[in-house]
């Protein structure tokens, strides 16, 4: 087949002011992706951020197949051509889960790769898009990358693209296409979602083991799992991983795996509140040992045992960190230090110190995470927001924690609340909670954090004595955290203002960095008990939970009486 000789030709444009990327890339609603030019300015943004590094460079691109994500694709591969990128290794139907783009860059040796997600943000016409740059590790792009991609949005002119480049349905095919652009050879590789992705899990973890947990023997019945994609992408993984290759029932063990560009107009968050749908589930149905849960993007988790036994994040992480060496992958590569985001509850640490390992406290964000991975330092970490995850890519993984669940229980041959029970009884518990006030006005949310601020520093603050229902906590340090990465030393300022009590107890406020409009307030809630681990969280909390709303002032700043979420 001849190969089609095409021009690229520049288009002039004008700079939008809200192109600064947060904690996870570009998030908007749909419509704004739509405007003129908007999608265009920022692609070529990502291209002028990474210089002389573009010529002749692969790049993959894919995404949680949300709405708008084929023409952005299209949009990709035009500006890309123009750009004197030589490949792009695109997902089939646009489709990659975080975690797969993370596997496939460093599997590849590219440069990068451009994700299309807002990943737990609802989609659809009505919703959120968005786009985020990883880097050649597989991370997402650290903040001086997307620094210097907003600045250059505030100052874009013009940007490449070949016009004549057709690409209608190219992406739905398999298969690689070839292009002449200015005389360069440009290439656009369609691939299957899946192959390499799954293919890496099988290097990880014992498939066969799995497979005998999930499909019962002569010895142990077989162990009765519900995972909900939450029509997100990781639907097409499920399907293989657990269905194909693990042998699980496509009509009881899964639900909603086939992807939807609108999520079904859910709100694709694996939590107690969005995903209570499969809370439910597992509450009617007592047949079920296992219950889990993923994003739109496939890189959240949420773990749930026999009754909808409910595990945190934070100690999600705890348990995994204490066993590792039933892993394959870990038994080979050895396990490094943990690390976990500052707002994240400490019950990882108490692991760490047992064993020996280095532990790390970060700031929000997994591109946090990457230099000590690169460093060889860091083998598990994991964030409050329903992250878990490995040195095995740089994005956290939900498909994989849930394996590195099901490897756990396999070996321990207990259930998720008896490993639960037994992790406290030798560790203690750290007692968690998140409050989430959702579309506060940013105002108000402002004015919140900018009186906490004032607050920590005056006089006699460390020190005081706060009380509720009885019970009294000592304020013994208080701060906005900051980071120092201990790699590259670079500093990351303002993560959030930390109270932190003298029992250890601690109370955090952020506002999130993902949202799209709005702000969002987070109160991190967080106490320690050693002998105490069977109360319900909230009514343990209650005391710190009170004590926080009244020292942020919270319903004078925001208006609100309640929270959106409890996690
Ligand atoms: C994304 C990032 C996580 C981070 C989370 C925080 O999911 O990948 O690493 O923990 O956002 O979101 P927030 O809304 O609290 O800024
Ligand atoms: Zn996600």
């Amino acid at each position: 087949m001849s190969v089609p000789k095409l021009e690229s030709v520049v288009v002039q444009t004008t700079p939008f002011e809200d192109q600064k990327p947060g904690t996870s890339g570009l998030r908007k609603k749909v419509k704004v992706f739509m405007e003129k030019n908007y999608t265009e300015n920022f692609i070529q943004c990502i291209f002028d951020a990474l210089g002389c590094k573009l010529k002749g460079a692969t790049l993959v691109v894919g995404g949680d197949g949300r709405y708008f994500s084929k023409p952005a694709i299209n949009t990709i591969i035009r500006i890309a051509s123009a750009n004197e990128v030589s490949k792009l290794i695109i997902g089939q139907l646009g489709i990659f889960s975080t975690p797969a783009v993370s596997a496939l860059i460093r599997q590849h040796k590219v440069l990068g790769g451009i994700v299309l997600t807002a990943s737990h943000n609802p989609g659809g016409i009505r919703h959120d898009f968005g786009i985020k740059y990883n880097i050649e590790n597989g991370g997402p792009a650290p903040d001086q990358i997307s620094n210097n991609i907003y600045e250059l949005t505030t100052k874009i002119t013009q940007y490449k693209t070949t016009p004549t480049l057709e690409t209608d349905r190219m992406i739905d095919i398999l298969g690689t296409s070839k292009f002449n652009v200015d005389g360069r050879e440009f290439t656009v590789e369609i691939i299957d979602s899946t192959k390499n992705y799954v293919a890496l899990m099988k290097e990880i973890f014992d498939f066969n083991k799995l497979r005998a947990l999930i499909r019962g023997t002569d010895k142990r019945p077989a162990f009765n799992i519900l995972l909900d994609s939450m029509n997100g992408v990781t639907g097409v993984y499920v399907r293989n991983i657990f269905v194909e290759e693990l042998g699980a029932s496509p009509d009881n063990n899964v639900r909603r795996v086939v992807p939807l560009d609108n999520f079904g107009e859910i709100h694709p968050d694996p939590n107690l509140t969005y995903a209570k749908d499969l809370v439910d589930k597992l509450k009617e149905n007592a047949s079920y040992d296992f219950g889990a849960a993923f994003d739109g993007d496939g890189d959240r988790n949420m773990i749930l045992g026999k009754n909808a036994f409910f595990v945190t994040p934070s100690d999600s992480l705890a348990v995994l960190a204490n066993n590792l060496d039933c892993i394959p992958y870990f038994k080979k590569n050895g396990v490094h230090g943990f690390a976990r985001s500052m707002p994240t509850a400490a019950a990882v640490d108490r692991v760490a110190a047992k064993l020996g390992k280095e532990m790390f406290e970060v700031p929000t964000g997994w591109k946090y995470f990457g230099n000590l991975m690169d460093a060889g330092r860091l083998s598990l970490c994991g964030e409050e927001s329903f992250g878990t995850g490995s040195d095995h890519i740089r994005e956290k993984d939900g498909l994989w924690a849930v394996l590195a669940w099901l490897s756990v229980i396999e070996h321990k041959n207990m259930g998720v609340e008896d490993i639960l029970k037994e992790h406290w009884k030798t560790y203690g518990r750290n007692y968690f909670s998140r409050y989430d006030y959702e579309e506060v006005e940013t105002e108000g949310a402002n004015a919140m954090m900018q009186h906490l601020e004032n607050l920590i520093v005056s006089k006699d603050f460390v020190g005081k004595t706060l009380a509720s229902n009885c019970k009294t906590y000592k304020v013994a340090n208080a701060d906005n955290f900051s980071y120092v990465d201990p790699i590259d030393h670079s500093v990351a300022k303002n993560q959030g203002i930390r109270v932190l009590f003298e029992d250890g107890s601690r109370l955090i406020y952020r506002l999130s960095g993902t949202g799209s409009s709005g702000a969002t307030v987070r109160i991190y809630i967080e106490c320690y008990e050693k002998d105490d681990v069977l109360t319900d969280a909230q009514v343990m909390l209650r005391p710190l939970v009170n004590i926080s709303l009244d020292i942020a002032q919270l319903k004078k700043f925001t208006g609100r009486e309640e929270p959106t979420v409890i996690t």
